[in-house]
């Protein structure tokens, strides 16, 4: 026990835990409804959750499976299996993708730790307006100094768990708290779902309108699927190789799309109706989540304690995302570039923090990174969002169903996956449905220039 390592997980309901705690956290709460909201409701959610069955599950299966097979880090699983190919840079791009994730990642999760202090000291205790709770998120997001130093903050705090190694930090945390969040979410959609805007929500979410499906909004549904998933830049595969041999893939993988995939709705079923209760705009971007929740902590009893308790519990989920981003950078850095892990650790977490400071400054802070109503032009977190969450977890993930579909090879990965259900429709999604459907949805996009 003197030098901290990378551990197997101790049983599988830890690695379960841990597996889900990386892919539950903002992307649930914070990206899925506002992602929504900007795409128009019930079609983007009616493509994500096809996306998460046809693309995400098959993925998230080969990721487990080549990092369990090979037991390396995302750049290191491709070479186990091919030594000395260019598809080692599927991983590279992984590396590049964690790093760029945990950028802006931090910024959102800094945010959320603001407000798990703003409720502790009781300022969403008596509800707020719409308005007020805008202009409270405002002030928070805008300033010079307190975006950062709590980015920062979050990062140091990730940095120190991922140093212990993995199943010390992060399967301990993740045991107790996933399940008191999911509590705690229940409760808040009992709440939600009997306010007045509940049907409004209801049919927001879930009526689609498929004259809303652009190329964006399938672009969003499918970034958000694999974002979601933690897929298409190697956690799942880091992941997979801390798991034992004995250990069944296929219901530890399967467990962790249902959980996720559920928290991502229960956190949709918890926004939306407060927000047409309060008449909000489901546009409302970023900030869709840290405006609308403020509103309905009053209609609950004990609601200091419930806006406590979310805030804290959406900051910890954050957290065993945020180790998940950093492990994949540093086990990198260990495992190909032999670097000692605490010096890869502190290393790694300076630079990302570099690359945060714009992001925590594009809320307002600075102009010339900010959102621009009048140009349309985006925030430079909106845009770090779109190239890291969507472009290049898309171009990752179709680069690891082909690898893994015809390299590896598909019946290879179902032997180490040993008791896949639907073995061969399995291998169908990867080879053929995973590829092509990634890369139409990007040729799509592109072609049509449809990017704003
Ligand atoms: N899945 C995480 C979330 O939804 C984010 C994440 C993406 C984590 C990619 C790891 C890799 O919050």
């Amino acid at each position: 026990m003197s030098t901290p390592s990378a551990g197997k997980f101790g049983s599988r309901i830890g690695f379960i835990l841990a597996a889900a705690g990386s892919a539950i956290g903002l992307g649930n709460i914070w990206r899925f409804p506002y992602t929504a909201g900007e795409s128009g409701g019930g079609a983007f959610v009616l493509a994500y959750l096809l996306f998460v069955v046809l693309i995400g599950v098959p993925v998230l299966m080969a990721e487990l499976s080549l990092g369990r097979k090979s037991g390396s880090n995302a750049v290191g699983a491709f070479r186990a299996i091919v030594p000395d190919s260019a598809w080692r840079y599927v991983g590279g791009l992984g590396v590049l993708t964690g790093f760029g994730i945990l950028a802006f990642y931090s910024v959102v999760a800094g945010w959320t730790l603001s407000y798990a202090w703003d409720a502790a000291m009781g300022t969403f205790a008596d509800g707020m307006s719409v308005e007020a709770s805008g202009k409270h998120f405002g002030e928070v997001t805008s300033g010079t100094t307190g975006p950062v130093v709590f980015a920062g903050a979050f990062l140091v705090l990730t940095a120190l768990v991922v140093r212990g190694g993995v199943s010390g930090g992060i399967e301990r945390a993740s045991k107790i708290l996933m399940p008191v969040f999911f509590v705690v979410l229940i409760i808040l959609v009992g709440r939600s779902l009997t306010l007045d805007g509940a049907g409004k929500g209801l049919e927001f979410l879930f009526s689609p309108d498929f004259s809303k499906l652009t190329p964006l909004v399938l672009m969003n549904a499918l970034g958000q699927a694999l974002f979601s998933l933690s897929l298409g830049m190697g956690a799942m595969i880091t992941y997979g190789g801390y798991l034992k041999k004995d250990e069944n893939l296929p219901i530890a993988g399967i467990s962790v799309a249902i959980f996720d995939t559920l928290i991502a709705i229960l956190a949709g079923l918890i926004i939306f109706p407060a927000l047409f209760t309060v008449g909000a705009e489901p546009k409302g971007g970023p900030g869709l989540v840290f405006v609308v929740l403020p509103t309905i902590f009053d209609k609950l009893p004990a609601g200091q304690f419930f806006s406590v308790a979310f805030y804290s519990l959406l900051g910890i989920a954050a957290l065993t995302s945020t180790i998940s981003l950093l492990e994949v950078v540093v086990a990198y850095f260990v495992g190909e570039r032999k670097w000692p892990r605490e010096r890869a650790v502190w290393v790694v977490t300076a630079g990302i923090f570099l690359l945060a400071i714009p992001s925590a400054l594009s809320m307002g802070a600075v102009e010339a990174l900010s959102e621009n109503a009048e140009t349309g032009a985006k925030s430079f977190l909106d845009w770090q969002s779109i190239i890291w969450g969507n472009i290049a977890l898309s171009v990752g993930a179709a680069g690891i169903a082909i690898f893994v579909g015809y390299k590896w090879g598909a019946k290879a990965a179902l032997e180490e996956m040993r008791t896949m259900p639907l073995a061969g429709a399995w291998e169908n999604l990867i080879k053929y449905v995973c590829p092509l459907a990634i890369v139409a949805v990007l040729v799509y996009l592109v072609a049509t220039g449809n990017w704003l």
